[in-house]
């Protein structure tokens, strides 16, 4: 018989089984109780004789309010709990070890900080808070992972997140949860977790063409983007050095936290968020670059610190 429940296998997974736990036992309570009531009144209120009239009743003021306030409390505990799992699962702690998912018809492709990539499998080490963050090339999909309890939409045109921390080494199925097309079922995947040692050395072994910020650098010259972005606040278009987190003001009066999607979106549609004080020239990049080079300029700008001031005399 297969195993009733998947593997614990995260910080979070504990917690969303008490809940599911707390769910299953209020549903197989109240339906016990309920079955048995009709039944038991049933017999205990059966008619006796084919003259037998009910006895009429007008309600009952104490009863109303008790099946009002009990169900309500009952409620307000799940409401109050199932959002305190929902707020720890999306939000990631402060330092996370950041991993680039992209999903496509039909399958799974990771992307490393330091330059490795992956397809239908993820090393991740132990004990330590990885953040994925999810786009992909064609339609929705959705990153499943049992044994972690984690579960969310991977859509076209965006970046989504999702955060887990393993507890354990050990491999864990790895599913697409949303209906993407012919080979869905087959859009499945592995994830790997490690002792941080061994990571390290898994680390290590290959990726000859270095960091992924290192790919951004290249594809920034490759694409001419230093022309205008240049580093010395001279350039036609903003100063990209120490761009990511900050919030910036735009033309229109608005204000956009710097975060992936708006570097993304800047890319792709340089007209939608115009920096106050710049003219909308950039070109779309739109069509010329995949969702996998994107991924390294928003790698490479964000890798961009902040320059000392130098004094232009
Ligand atoms: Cu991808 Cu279902």
């Amino acid at each position: 018989m297969p195993p009733l429940f998947p593997e614990r296998a995260s910080t979070m997974a504990a917690r969303v089984d008490a809940l599911y736990f707390f769910l299953l036992a209020i549903g197989i309570f109240f339906s016990l109780l309920i079955a048995g009531l009709i039944v038991f009144y049933a017999i205990k209120y059966r008619r006796r004789s084919p003259e037998a009239v009910g006895a009429a009743i007008h309600g009952g003021l104490w009863l109303e309010i008790g099946w009002s306030v009990g169900p309500l409390l009952i409620t307000m505990v799940i409401f109050v709990w199932g959002a305190s799992v929902f707020f720890a699962m999306s939000t990631p702690p402060a330092e996370t070890l950041n991993i680039y998912v992209v999903g496509k018809q039909w399958m799974w492709k990771f992307q490393h900080l330091d330059g490795q990539r992956e397809i239908n499998e993820l090393h991740v080490p132990v004990g330590r808070a990885v953040k994925l963050i999810m786009t992909s090339e064609d339609v929705i999909h959705d990153v499943f992972v049992p044994a972690f309890r984690i579960k969310a939409d991977v859509l076209p045109g965006r970046y989504t997140t999702e955060w887990f921390e393993a507890t354990k080494p050990g491999r864990y199925h790895l599913f697409c949860a949303e209906y993407c097309g012919t080979r869905h079922s087959g859009m499945i995947g592995e994830v790997v977790v490690m002792e941080p040692s061994e990571y390290q050395v898994w680390l290590s072994g290959g990726a000859p063409e270095g960091s992924l910020a290192s790919a951004g650098e290249k594809l920034f010259q490759d694409l001419a983007c230093v022309t205008c972005h240049r580093p010395d606040s001279q350039g036609r278009g903003p100063l990209l050095q120490g761009l990511f987190g900050k919030t910036v003001a735009l033309a229109n009066g608005a204000t956009v936290a710097a975060d992936e999607s708006y570097i993304r979106e800047s890319i792709l549609n340089p007209g939608a968020k115009i920096t106050a004080g710049f003219q909308p020239i950039m070109p779309t990049f739109q069509g010329l670059v995949s969702e996998e080079q994107l991924l390294a300029l928003v790698e490479y700008i964000k890798s961009l610190k902040p320059q000392p001031e130098v004094s232009t005399k």
